[in-house]
């Protein structure tokens, strides 16, 4: 597949099969994100796998009252959360790179996984005091976020549905409206 089609198929994806993710797969997908280019190469990302859904059930229920929201979480036979160590921080015009560095690790990892067609869902919504406490997450680490990973279910629950639909998921803006073509 092109990149671009890659790119363009690919959609949150909150309803999952219970099939396991193959150890060989998953495998790439993490590769995927550990070869993410990052400031001054500090590669800050740290990940946390889980394929076990008894601990991914018991995780859903330690993300916090708003991490209830993404109780969906639950059904996924793999979740990984993105960590980013903030004493590899590079910190250049007041902005700190390790998130945004992970951010950029964490979504190779996704759109791999979707090339072999596996769904995923960035999550936000989370508790990170909450969820840290309960990881035992060490101190320098910031909890970026969390995704589920499993083959999509062929039916998607009325919530889902009505997530994306408020998120208005399937919009983009247009590309005059977030481009500027600079002549000067
Ligand atoms: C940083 C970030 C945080 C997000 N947090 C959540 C979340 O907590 N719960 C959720 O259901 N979706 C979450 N999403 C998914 C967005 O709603 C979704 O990406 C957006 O509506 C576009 O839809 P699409 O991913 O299907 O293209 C998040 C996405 C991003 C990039």
């Amino acid at each position: 597949m092109e990149i671009i089609e890659l790119i363009a198929s690919r959609a949150s994806v909150r309803d999952f099969l219970p099939d396991p993710i193959p150890e060989e797969i998953l495998k790439e997908i993490l590769e995927a994100g550990r070869l993410a280019p990052s400031a001054q190469n500090r590669q800050p990302w740290r990940y946390l796998v889980f394929t076990d859904n008894a601990r991914i059930k018991k995780l859903a229920l330690n993300c916090g009252l708003i991490g209830l929201s993404n109780f969906f979480i639950s059904k996924a036979p793999c979740l990984i959360i993105a960590c980013a160590d903030s004493s590899r921080n590079v910190r250049i015009n007041h902005q700190d790179y390790y998130l945004v560095d992970t951010a950029i690790s964490f979504q190779q990892m996704i759109l791999t996984a979707w090339s072999h067609g596996i769904g995923s869902c960035w999550l936000a919504a989370f508790s990170e005091k909450t969820l840290a406490k309960y990881l035992k997450i060490p101190k320098s680490w910031r909890v970026v976020a969390l995704s589920p990973f499993g083959y999509p279910a062929d039916e998607k629950t009325m919530y889902t549905k009505m997530i994306s639909s408020f998120a208005k998921s399937g919009e983009r803006q247009a590309l005059e409206d977030m481009v500027s073509w600079w002549k000067r």
